[in-house]
């Protein structure tokens, strides 16, 4: 499977998903990561992991659609079979979506997906960690899900917790979550892989998956090995 990873930043979820490719943990080659942003760090993870990099800049482009137009361009040049979003700062529209619609071999799956740094339908769109602290909540985490054409709102595939500790801060809780983010994001990718996802209406289905790992609080239950979770990758 060829994987096209969009990504606006620093790329720690890009790095997680390069390195489990390059583990055997997902049976999938990063074929172009892809930024918007000139000086992304992201280009260099996947430069220095030996994937293509190209910067698509959109400064300037004002219409989204033709944005989009040029991104699907250069994701078919790389005959991308899944696009995952990975602290892509921009929405993509419903035109980018259809072309990475489901097909008949992905069982209901749309081909695009994104992590986001909480437990959605809670604290979607910017700043979620903040958000998350503001509100007071004692737990929040990471969401992988199939994107849609709303903000954060496509069907979930898997969602880790973590604790929101007393003295917290937004930083502090957005390295829990990232470690949780390594470790499902390339995860349900594999899933993919795998052929095992399917979604009906918002529920999707893991086949072959156990029942939530109770001691880990992610669900479905992890598979992949990943880093401590004592150790979030900068
Ligand atoms: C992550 O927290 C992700 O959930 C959010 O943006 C952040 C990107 O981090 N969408 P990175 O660029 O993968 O390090």
């Amino acid at each position: 499977m060829r994987i096209g990873v969009l990504a606006s930043g620093s790329g720690s979820n890009l790095q997680a998903i390069l390195d489990a490719c390059a583990a055997g943990h997902i049976d999938a080659t990063v074929a172009v990561a892809i930024s918007n942003v000139p000086g992304a760090p992201a280009l260099d993870r996947a430069r220095a992991a030996g994937a293509t990099a190209e910067l698509v800049p959109s400064t300037g482009v004002a219409d989204r659609a033709a944005y989009d137009a040029r991104l699907l361009d250069r994701l078919r040049a790389h005959r991308v079979d899944l696009v995952c979003l990975a602290g892509y700062m921009r929405l993509v529209t419903p035109a980018f979506l259809e072309a990475f619609g489901p097909t008949a071999e992905t069982r209901g799956c749309p081909r695009v997906m994104n992590v986001h740094p909480a437990l959605l339908p809670a604290f979607p769109g910017l700043h979620a960690q903040r958000q998350a602290v503001a509100y007071g909540v004692r737990f929040s985490g990471c969401t992988v899900h199939f994107v849609d054409t709303g903000t954060d709102t496509g069907p979930v595939i898997a969602q880790a917790v973590v604790p929101v500790l007393p003295d917290d801060t937004e930083e502090a809780l957005a390295a829990r979550i990232l470690t949780e983010e390594h470790r499902v994001y390339p995860q349900a990718v594999q899933w993919f892989a795998e052929g095992r996802l399917s979604v009906a209406g918002r529920r999707v289905t893991v086949r072959g998956s156990g029942a939530p790992a109770l001691s880990g609080l992610a669900n479905p239950a992890r598979e992949l090995p990943g880093a401590a979770a004592a150790s979030p990758r900068p």
